[in-house]
């Protein structure tokens, strides 16, 4: 495999000593990266928080924050968790270590330094961090692309970041696992994405679709999961696009899917879809209030279309009705 040529990288470097500072500073801008140094834990917070930072160097042996405290704060933030997080200590006593892994920490590096050992370590984790870049790139084009699909229907307006909310609640309410709820709320915005292959006059037609019309836009949930097919960090929101037009019953599409049969990931996303879809107005039809929403969603339970434990879970969820979490037998 050739390996993708590393670019100059910015390098955060804590630690409360000078010497070790002006030490690995320089051995980092020599091969061409930019250092910031500082010489306190709130400084490496504040540091992270207002810049672009490829990997932090940090020492574990600070006065106030030591190297653990940031990198556990680096890691449990969803802004800065994917920066690649270095030890460094003169310590090597196995529990620093494993204190330090229990941190999220990727590396660690013994004072005194060595400096092959040092610039391999970070030759390594930069790579890593380009390749999670280069992922994240990925996803935020899948974004841009559904979001630009929403902003050309002003009716639905804020119904990607809605869908994204809700399903996340609703999944939190039902215990489900992080993975799972990290798929719902990727899902909450692309899983429409599908319609960037449906011609605007069908999308945007404000009376009812001919047949041929509808056969059309009965692909958007193959073409959308076709779209995000190749990214692996989505393998499981391709089942929520797919899926999330199938009913209960079998008389949904794309599959005609029966009852279990519908990953619950999608039947929660359809959900709030659904519930969404009737709280806001639309061209030939004013928004129902959240209880008359429930209403109507109630008689389609019935109809056989959707789960009758999810609109219920929803209902309590957003009427605060006194239904426990999971306290349904
Ligand atoms: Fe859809």
């Amino acid at each position: 495999m050739v390996e993708p040529e590393l670019t100059a990288a910015t390098i955060l470097v804590a630690d409360d000593n000078w010497a070790n500072l002006e030490l690995l500073s320089q051995l980092l801008q020599d091969q061409g990266h930019r250092v910031v140094c500082v010489v306190d834990g709130e400084q490496a917070i504040e540091t992270l928080l207002s810049e672009q930072i490829d990997l932090a160097l940090l020492d574990v042996v600070m006065p106030g924050r030591t190297g653990f405290d940031i990198c556990r704060a680096i890691k449990s933030n969803a802004e800065t968790r994917l920066i690649p997080v270095v030890l460094v200590t003169s310590l090597t006593d196995t529990g620093d270590r494993i204190q330090g892994i229990e941190c999220g920490a990727d590396d660690f590096l013994n004072k005194p330094i060595n400096r092959e050992e040092l610039l391999a370590r970070v030759r390594s984790l930069l790579r890593l961090k380009q390749f999670t870049d280069e992922l994240e790139s990925a996803e935020t084009v899948l974004f841009s692309l559904a979001l630009s699909i929403e902003a050309k229907d002003p009716y639905t307006e804020g119904h990607c970041d809605r869908l994204s909310k809700y399903s996340v609640d609703l999944a939190e309410r039902l215990s489900l696992p992080e993975a799972l709820r990290v798929a719902l709320r990727r899902a909450g915005t692309v899983h429409d994405i599908g319609k960037v292959a449906v011609p605007e006059h069908i999308l945007l037609k404000p009376g009812p679709l001919t047949p041929d019309e509808w056969e059309v836009m009965k692909q958007h949930p193959v073409v959308g999961e076709r779209i995000c097919r190749p990214l692996k960090s989505f393998r499981h929101v391709l089942a929520i696009i797919r899926h999330h037009h199938e009913k209960l019953d079998g008389s949904g599409y794309p599959d005609g899917l029966k009852g279990e049969q519908i990953p619950l990931t999608a039947r929660i996303l359809q959900t709030v879809d659904i519930y969404d879809a009737l709280t806001t107005s639309r061209p030939y039809r004013q928004a129902l209030s959240p209880k008359k929403t429930f209403a109507v969603m109630q008689e389609e339970v019935k109809r056989g279309w959707w789960d009758a434990s999810l609109v219920e879970e929803l209902e309590a969820l957003i009427l605060g009705a006194a239904i426990p979490a999971n306290g349904k037998s």
